[in-house]
């Protein structure tokens, strides 16, 4: 059987929302087909060479933004602030590592959401749940959750938008590194990690004095005057990314490419091997991602590597592990080990977010600051003891000054939780915390590679 962008049609498939008027849904997807793409293949084989570089241990992955973007947090300001905390996270990585960090936004795109119930009830009131903004809307109000198939064009002209003005962010001045001291949003002052940054801004500031008297200058050397800034979400509607999916004209590549965005996912709860959306996947050139939960069997892993990356192209497949801090150290070494004797060249990747979801007393989802710290320690140590690569992080975090995940240096207490609580789906990191986590990973990845230093003098 040949693959076609629609072929995943006639595959089994679940968590797709039930619209009541298929023709629409039908108008909607041909009026897609006719948008112009969001990204090129020329930037999305860019990515998959970075991340080539990463599955081989030269380079480091930092993939991170909303859980869920909605249109009510749309705005200039939200993202320039995200986009600010993402070059903190990332030069501080930077730094420990002494590599280069790959940056991927959960960003442009990443609107729709899997759902472990299908209703939700309320006062006795059940209703279909939320789906995201792509499907339906947030309020709990029986028109609002009626999935409506517009939100697919509303959702590609935000995502146009959004990575318009990424695009000048990451390419138009606000990503040079003497702008190092200006990436700090105004709310992260008097914290140890705020003087931790203000540090290593200056260190940066005399390492770009230096390399201005070598003649290496924003003009000469364009890495120290601009970024590549890379999106992804995952790609739970089909039909959006079937419209989406494009032969490209310009590079000499000549397979098909989703266009929506340069990497997608494939969920925790939609990796079946037989289902549509692994069906999906296999056929598209972009870089893919696969969540790898706690349920995850070794013999399934085996086989999805062989669907999604048969040829074992370095940089196309990033596994995202995802086990929860209690269950790191017992249910990911397996499937490192099944990896690594399978021979497949892929990104290891720790998501210390989605395992370690709780219930906070006063009724929020929340999760705790040390439990995500616990979660990516025990990547690297699984990592450090099967002598393979950790070779990045994925977290779901904001720019704003919300109070949605417990603990950090800002210490966010249950009390407090409901004081800025604005996630539309699961809880983000604020900008401060996620500054934090970053040095802690920047300390782990010192330790190895002194570690390693140290491995190579001795012999
Ligand atoms: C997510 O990344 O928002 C998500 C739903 O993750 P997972 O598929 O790992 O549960
Ligand atoms: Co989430």
């Amino acid at each position: 059987m040949t693959w076609q962008p629609n072929s995943w049609r006639d595959y089994p498939i679940i968590q797709v929302p039930e619209y009541p008027d298929q023709s629409k849904v039908t108008e909607v997807e041909e009026t897609l087909g006719k948008k112009p793409p969001l990204v090129f293949a020329g930037e999305v084989q860019n990515l998959r060479d970075q991340l080539g570089a990463v599955a081989k241990g030269e380079a480091f992955l930092l993939q991170g933004g909303d859980c869920a973007e909605s249109f009510a947090e749309f705005s200039a300001d939200n993202i320039r602030d995200s986009f600010k905390v993402f070059l903190q996270m990332a030069v501080v990585l930077t730094f420990g590592a002494s590599l280069p960090v790959v940056k991927v936004g959960r960003m442009a795109g990443q609107f729709a959401k899997p759902r472990s119930a299908s209703t939700e009830v309320v006062g006795g009131i059940e209703l279909p749940s939320y789906r995201g903004d792509m499907v339906n809307g947030i309020e709990f109000e029986k028109d609002a959750r009626i999935p409506d198939p517009e939100r697919l064009l509303k959702v590609y002209e935000q995502s146009a938008s959004t990575l318009n003005l990424l695009r000048a962010f990451a390419q138009g001045g606000m990503a040079d590194l003497h702008k190092v001291h200006s990436w700090t949003t105004g709310y992260i002052t008097d914290t140890v990690q705020a003087e931790r940054y203000e540090e290593l801004a200056a260190r940066i500031d005399e390492c770009l004095a230096f390399m201005q008297a070598c003649g290496l200058t924003a003009n000469t050397a364009s890495p120290i005057g601009e970024t590549d800034f890379f999106t992804s979400h995952e790609a739970l509607l089909l039909n959006y990314e079937e419209s989406l999916t494009r032969r490209d004209t310009i590079t000499d590549a000549k397979g098909w490419f989703t266009t929506s965005a340069h990497m997608v996912w494939i969920g925790d709860r939609t990796r079946q091997i037989d289902g549509a959306h692994v069906e999906y996947m296999s056929g598209i050139d972009n870089p893919i991602g696969l969540k790898c939960g706690p349920s995850m069997d070794i013999d399934d892993l085996r086989r999805l590597i062989d669907k999604l990356n048969p040829e074992n192209i370095p940089g196309r497949l990033t596994l995202i592990s995802r086990m929860g801090a209690d269950q790191v150290l017992e249910k990911l070494p397996p499937l490192v080990k099944a990896v690594k004797e399978h021979g497949s060249s892929v990104v290891w990747c720790s998501d210390p977010m989605h395992g370690n979801t709780v219930k906070a007393s006063t009724g929020y989802k929340t999760r705790r600051v040390d439990d995500v710290m616990k979660e990516v320690a025990g990547f690297f140590e699984v990592h450090d003891a099967h002598g393979t690569y950790p070779g990045g992080v994925h977290f779901e975090m904001t720019g704003q000054n919300v109070t949605e995940c417990l603990g950090g240096v800002s210490e966010v207490t249950e009390a407090r939780l409901g004081d800025r609580y604005h996630t539309h789906c699961d809880p983000r990191l604020n900008a401060s915390q996620s500054l934090e986590l970053s040095f802690l990973i920047a300390d782990l990845m010192k330790k190895r590679r002194d570690g390693q230093l140290q491995q190579k003098k001795a012999s």
